[in-house]
């Protein structure tokens, strides 16, 4: 923790406030991070760059590649005047005082630390970039999420640069939530800035405080942010992963999870939040930020602490294990040939994105078994859909076997709607909680489906007991059979 003695990237002064801002990577964290920067402060210009020329296009059109409530407004608001979106990396980058990066750090999949160590590929691309195209003094922040100590490595790349440029290195970590991260950035519990230049940190600082209330910018040394991040994702996680654990005992004991959950969130100790049962969490970071936990555990000798971080992750492959064991023994012990209307795809409601969600192995899980999936979720694609069950046939080689590849071909059928996805049904399995299937015309799905007609609510969104009523065979997370009846 001695880096500040390092005199290559010794601070120098930099501008109070940022003239132009660039961010490398415009996905669901760059995109909607600088459109929230560029309509707050009209007067910087925020460059979003990335790679991709197809998704820079859809960033300059009316189809935005990342779907968030309210986003379309916030881009329209400032694309044209000071946001910009291009493929023309270099050149934002020369023209910036300031440039976060914000691309993609997956789990890596081969090598040492595969399953569980970041892949830090598209980072250390960056920064090779950065330091070659930079001249003068550059505040580089990092926005991406990222292992304990990765600032470390950015700034002996960026000191490798042989333009003689200068650089600060921020780490300033995102919290927002997918499908509420306008309403995340516009008012954050907090922001943290990590770093060692006081002058780079307030420069930041700044850019926050012309929507942010200063006290709720918080400000740390480099590594006490990057670890914040992935301890505030394990945290939640945990969370999760407990009450999803408490589902399993009320499903076996006839208690109510959902009960439950609220009797021990109304403890003011304990708080109301993330508390949800559900058939497993998902998103692009929770699984990938514990892994980087254990695996940084492992590292520094601390296996105990890793295998309990590790047991959040495993109890979280049990919850959507469970759950597809449970429709398979429910359905008379098998799903061959049988339909399932599958609603929901996305790891969360409105949101398009799909990247770990529960559903993908559910789907996969049932199509092992033959079942014939009828999938419709509201936003995302169906090309989404095959590419993401495809993938999760591939083995520890990364091939697909033929019988695979013929599953989900011929086993799966992406549709428009609910209702056509339940026409002909054996089944009706709920994987997103999107407000849209807690308003469908039950009856109408019923007279639809074959008897009995089962309904398995992955997200308890449905109401139990109406269904029951018309007719419906219902099992939920953490709630038994006799229960729902
Ligand atoms: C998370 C963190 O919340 C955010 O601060 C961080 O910046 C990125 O990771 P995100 O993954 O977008 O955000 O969504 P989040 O709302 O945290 O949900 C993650 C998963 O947990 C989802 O699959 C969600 O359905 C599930 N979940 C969440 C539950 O199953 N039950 C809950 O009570 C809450
Ligand atoms: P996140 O959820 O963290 O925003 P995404 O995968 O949605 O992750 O976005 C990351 C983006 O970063 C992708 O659009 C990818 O093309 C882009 N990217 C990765 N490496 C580079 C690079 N070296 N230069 C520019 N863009 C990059």
């Amino acid at each position: 923790m001695t880096s500040n003695a390092d005199p290559t990237v010794e601070p120098k002064k930099p501008a109070l406030i940022p003239t132009k801002i660039c961010c490398i990577g415009a996905g669901y964290v760059g995109g909607p991070t600088m459109a929230m920067i560029a309509k707050q402060c009209p007067e910087i210009p925020v460059m979003v760059v990335d790679l991709n020329q197809a998704r820079i296009d859809r960033w300059n059109s009316d189809n935005l590649p990342v779907y968030e409530p309210g986003l379309q407004e916030v881009v329209e608001a400032a694309r044209g005047r000071n946001l910009f979106f291009s493929s023309d990396v270099e050149s934002a980058i020369r023209q910036s005082n300031m440039i976060f990066i914000s691309v993609n750090t997956p789990t890596k999949t081969t090598g040492v630390g595969a399953g569980r160590a970041a892949n830090l590929e598209f980072v250390e691309k960056c920064a090779r970039t950065i330091a070659q195209c930079s001249e003068g003094h550059k505040i580089v922040v990092e926005k991406s999420t990222l292992p304990v100590r990765t600032a470390e490595a950015v700034k002996r790349i960026l000191r490798s640069s042989s333009s003689g440029a200068s650089f600060d290195v921020l780490s300033n970590p995102e919290f927002l939530a997918e499908g509420t991260a306008v309403n995340d950035l516009l008012n954050p519990d907090r922001v943290l800035i990590g770093g060692e230049s006081s002058a780079a940190i307030d420069t930041l600082v700044r850019v926050y405080q012309r929507w942010i209330p200063r006290d709720k910018i918080l400000t740390t040394n480099l590594w006490s942010s990057e670890l914040s991040k992935l301890t505030a994702n394990a945290f939640l996680a945990q969370r999760v992963s407990s009450i999803n654990a408490i589902s399993a005992l009320c499903e076996v004991t006839g208690a109510d999870v959902d009960e439950v959950a609220k009797a021990i969130g109304t403890d003011s100790r304990i708080g109301p939040k993330f508390l949800k049962a559900s058939v497993g969490f998902g998103g692009s970071c929770f699984q990938k930020d514990i892994l980087n936990l254990v695996y940084l555990c492992e590292h520094f000798g601390l296996s105990e602490v890793a295998a309990y971080w590790e047991q959040v992750v495993r109890m979280n492959d049990y919850q959507k294990k469970r759950f597809s064991t449970r429709i398979v023994r429910t359905m008379f012990h098998t799903v061959s040939d049988k339909q399932i209307s599958v609603l929901g795809f996305a790891f969360k409601k409105d949101t398009n994105d799909t990247r770990e969600s529960a559903a993908i192995y559910i789907c996969r899980d049932l199509l092992e078994e033959g079942a014939r999936l009828v999938i419709y979720d509201p936003r995302v694609s169906k090309d989404q859909i095959q590419s993401d069950l495809l993938k999760s046939f591939q083995d520890a080689k990364g091939e697909i076997s033929n019988r695979h590849k013929q599953l989900v071909e011929n086993n799966v059928t992406t549709v428009s709607d609910a209702y056509q996805a339940s026409d002909g049904a054996h089944a009706l399995v709920v994987l997103t909680e999107w407000d849209e299937f807690t308003k469908l015309d039950m009856q109408r799905v019923y007279l639809q489906m074959h008897r009995p007609a089962f309904v398995f609510d992955g997200r308890n969104v449905l109401n139990a007991k109406a269904l029951s009523e018309i007719g419906f065979e219902v099992h939920g997370i953490g709630r038994s059979y006799r229960h729902s009846n």
